[in-house]
């Protein structure tokens, strides 16, 4: 593995602005959101696994010739952050089939805008040696150090964390709290409003792909 990947990378791809700037539209719909969410994910499962190692499985047959087989190394564990990071499950689990999935639920408490765990699936021991966390909004970053800490605290080795929207001020207490941990963002936006919400952003995503908002 490469000792020398940066702790934040913004993907420079042009699919990604492109599915974002649907994505922010507010006459998107849930099913189009949802949709443009897992196709985003795929995007940046690329770019999050860049660096995985290999291992070689033995001698294989093609119909021509024999060849090494190679496979990814590492067990790796998917971990949404409930509810929305479920949105990206689907297509980080369609480049990495055998993945775990590792559930943990945050809530922003409302006037605080602190993290409050209400639901942890862990296994008592880490069975995985690469846990992925999966959220697609950084706002004030606390849920996300918070769920880093969780994963630091159960155990597990190496940590990546993945979003699609990251505010600047999440993303710098995100670095500043675990420098240790690569942070890939299909975008930085610049503000974070008073209610703890990214503008220009792309809204309340649980309550946009849910439609929970009444
Ligand atoms: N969570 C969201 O769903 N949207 C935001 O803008 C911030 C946090």
């Amino acid at each position: 593995m490469p000792t020398n990947m940066p702790s934040h990378v913004t993907s420079k791809h042009p699919l990604i602005a492109h599915k974002l700037s649907l994505l922010r539209d507010k006459n998107s719909s849930a099913k189009q959101s949802r949709e443009l969410l897992e196709e985003i994910a795929y995007l940046l499962a690329y770019e999050a696994m860049q660096d995985l190692d290999l291992k070689e499985i033995g001698q294989m047959e093609s119909p021509l010739a024999p060849y090494t087989g190679e496979a990814i190394k590492d067990k790796i564990g998917l971990v949404p952050v409930l509810r929305s990071g479920l949105s990206l499950v689907n297509g980080f689990l369609t480049m990495i089939p055998t993945a775990r999935i590792l559930h943990i639920g945050l809530y922003r408490e409302q006037i605080s805008l602190q993290p409050v765990e209400y639901y942890n699936k862990l296994p008592k021991e880490p069975n995985v040696d690469l846990c992925i966390v999966l959220d697609p909004m950084v706002a004030t970053g606390g849920t996300s150090v918070e769920t880093i800490n969780i994963l630091k605290d159960w155990g597990v080795k190496r940590i990546k964390f993945v979003c699609v929207c990251a505010s600047k001020a999440g993303l710098e207490a995100l670095l500043e709290a675990h420098p240790d941990v690569t942070i890939y963002t299909g975008v930085v936006d610049e503000t974070l409003s008073k209610e703890g919400y990214i503008v220009p952003g792309f809204g309340d995503c649980g309550d946009r792909i849910y439609q929970t908002k009444n």
